[in-house]
């Protein structure tokens, strides 16, 4: 039997990574079947959607973003059956899948870039081939033809013998960048998102879609590592157009992910009108604790910025009709419980850990967009705490450590940093219980297991009152029910100088589905505050034209600390140590 699936605008969206989410064969890696065996739970919490990670046959060097074969699932993951399985049940349960879609590069073990390797000139038009800068002819590399830096540091081209040529990878070396001015790529591309909508899948998440137009000509960045020369490149709208056109998903559940890009195409990729995408994950706000703005130099959170931040984008996307997708977590960032100072009294009530989990998911879940949680984030999952570099695993974390001893860390230095920024913190398995292995698998986990998963864990948390997972819940259930939550339009106020670290904005319906939210008894009007201030502070919300927002007779809606004690006044309300509440405005 197919349930309806939620309406977008209502919706909440669980990622899944699926090598760490449940393990149903012991092998230590998660899988499809593990999956569907955990759909009453994700049922339970009331999530709408999964976007599942990719699961394509792959040499893993990526985890599964050098995808070898787009149309297939790789043994170590299921069967297409599993696949077909999970979808129905889900479907069963009213919760749609997303598929990830990786169609900036493909794996260098991919049949087109072994064929462009063969020799075969139809193959070699797939990918970005250049000759050498300084070149002397055939057979001599020269140096890279541009500056250009890959994301997970060094160089973006290598030079390949077998095709007599430099190829352009913007990630890993073995991700060679495809050729989206070459027609039939796009065809291809167009070709295999039809493949999987027509399996039946609900939705979509393009990984770094924002990078598929390069720019016309290739010459180095003077100002930079080449980010700014092919983010939002020349085409990139039209080949989403087309993308969409041609493989009909227009007005699906789609995100695309976006490196490095800003408001203004962010508003094109998601207005309703253009016809690409249906919300946008942009990365600015999470680079607040980055010193200097380099990932790999550690700095505390700076809020005023974050609020900045998150102020132009709700309100500027609100002005241009375009959509955001609401996160703090995914499999590429370290987790933000930990993050945004989370440290005391990990997994117990009434400390640290507890008031910033719950203060991070109400300053997103209570914003215009679709909320993302991810994997274990609902649980309050922490960082790894990694004891030595043989724990993790990610290349982007291998490589930048060994570039910090390069430049002169010591290793106890570069692994202080690695603790801290590796991607491997939020792909450490889902803690479901407190026994082995975190009852992620019966066999050897391939990442280690925090030990605070005693604590921490599915198992512990669901059903009792006050824990991070029933909190989550209680947001989720609110986004479905509240017009106000899931429709209404948001302004961001001042917290006033007493309360420089406080992140405050206004939610509220007009015209019509004000009326019809006051006939249900719904509220119409919110107050969100959030406390990053490990010091008590108290908010006086003033909005941008000057107005005091009036708080006599609002009621308390939610509050982090759930003791009936927030103490609101006629226009100002204490908040204690990240502390957050949510108040319906009279
Ligand atoms: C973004 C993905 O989320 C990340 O995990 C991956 O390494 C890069 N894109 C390259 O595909
Ligand atoms: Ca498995």
């Amino acid at each position: 039997m197919n349930a309806i699936m939620r309406d977008p605008a209502q919706s909440v969206v669980y990622q899944i990574y699926i090598k760490s989410f449940c393990d149903s064969n012991g092998d230590g890696i998660g899988d499809l079947p593990g999956i569907t065996s955990k759909l009453d739970y994700l049922a339970y919490l009331g999530v709408d959607y999964l976007w599942i990670t990719p699961f394509f046959p792959s040499p893993q060097r990526d985890n599964g973003y050098d995808v070898a074969d787009y149309c297939a699932v790789d043994p170590v993951y299921g069967t297409m059956a599993d696949f077909d399985e999970l979808v129905a049940e889900a479907r069963s349960r009213g919760i749609g899948i997303m598929l990830d879609m990786v169609l900036c590069h493909t794996s260098d073990q991919h049949e087109w870039f072994q064929r462009a390797l063969a020799g075969e000139e139809r193959f070699r038009r797939y990918y970005i081939l250049r000759d050498g800068h300084g070149s002397i002819g055939p057979g001599d590399p020269g140096e890279p033809p541009t500056n250009w830096q890959c994301a997970f540091g060094g160089s973006a081209w290598q030079w390949e013998p077998r095709l007599g040529k430099w190829y352009l990878h913007l990630h890993d070396v073995s991700q060679p960048d495809l050729d989206w001015t070459n027609p039939e790529v796009r065809e291809e591309m167009a070709k295999v998102v039809s493949f999987w909508r027509e399996r039946g899948v609900a939705g979509f998440r393009f990984d770094v879609i924002n990078l598929i137009s390069k720019p016309e000509v290739f010459e180095d960045d003077t100002e930079g590592l080449g980010r700014r020369m092919f983010s939002d490149g020349p085409h990139v709208h039209e080949y989403l157009k087309e993308l969409v056109e041609r493989s009909g998903i227009d007005g699906m559940m789609t995100v695309g992910e976006l490196a490095a890009t800003d408001l203004e195409n962010c508003v094109r990729y998601t207005n309703p009108a253009e016809h690409e995408l249906g919300q946008v994950f942009s990365f600015h706000h999470l680079k607040v604790d980055y010193a200097g703005g380099d990932k790999w130099a550690l700095a505390e959170p700076d809020i005023a910025r974050l609020r900045e931040i998150f102020a132009s984008w709700q309100e500027g996307m609100q002005a241009g009709g375009g959509h955001n997708a609401l996160f703090w977590c995914n499999h590429d960032q370290p987790r933000a419980i930990t993050r945004f100072g989370g440290r005391g009294q990990v997994g117990k009530p009434g400390g640290s850990w507890d008031h910033v989990g719950k203060m991070l998911a109400v300053c997103t879940h209570l914003m215009q967009g679709v909320p993302y949680v991810f994997e274990g984030e609902e649980l309050g999952q922490t960082n790894a705490g990694f004891a030595s570099i043989d724990d993790v695993r990610d290349v982007e974390s291998l490589n930048n450590y060994r570039i910090l001893v390069e430049k002169g860390a010591s290793e106890d230095e570069a692994l202080e940093v690695i603790r801290e920024r590796s991607r491997d913190n939020g792909r450490t398995p889902m803690q479901w219980t407190a026994g082995p292995a975190a009852g992620f698998t019966t066999g050897e986990p391939w990442i280690g297991v925090p030990e605070n998963h005693e604590l921490i864990n599915v198992e512990a948390e669901q059903g009792r009152a006050g824990s991070m997972l029933e909190f989550y819940r209680g947001l989720i259930q609110m986004r479905h029910t509240l017009d106000v939550v899931s429709r209404g339009r948001v302004g961001f106020v001042e917290a006033c100088e007493s309360a420089p670290r406080a992140i405050v904005y206004e939610r509220w319906l007009e015209g019509d589905a004000a009326a019809a939210a006051r006939a249900a008894g719904q509220p119409v009007r919110l107050l969100v505050a959030c406390s990053f201030d490990a010091e008590p502070c108290r908010v006086k919300p003033v909005r941008a034209d000057g107005g005091v927002v009036a708080l006599d007779g609002a009621e308390v809606l939610v509050d982090t600390y759930a003791d009936d004690a927030v103490r609101v006044g006629e226009d100002s309300l204490e908040l204690r140590p990240h502390e957050a509440v949510v108040l319906s405005l009279a």
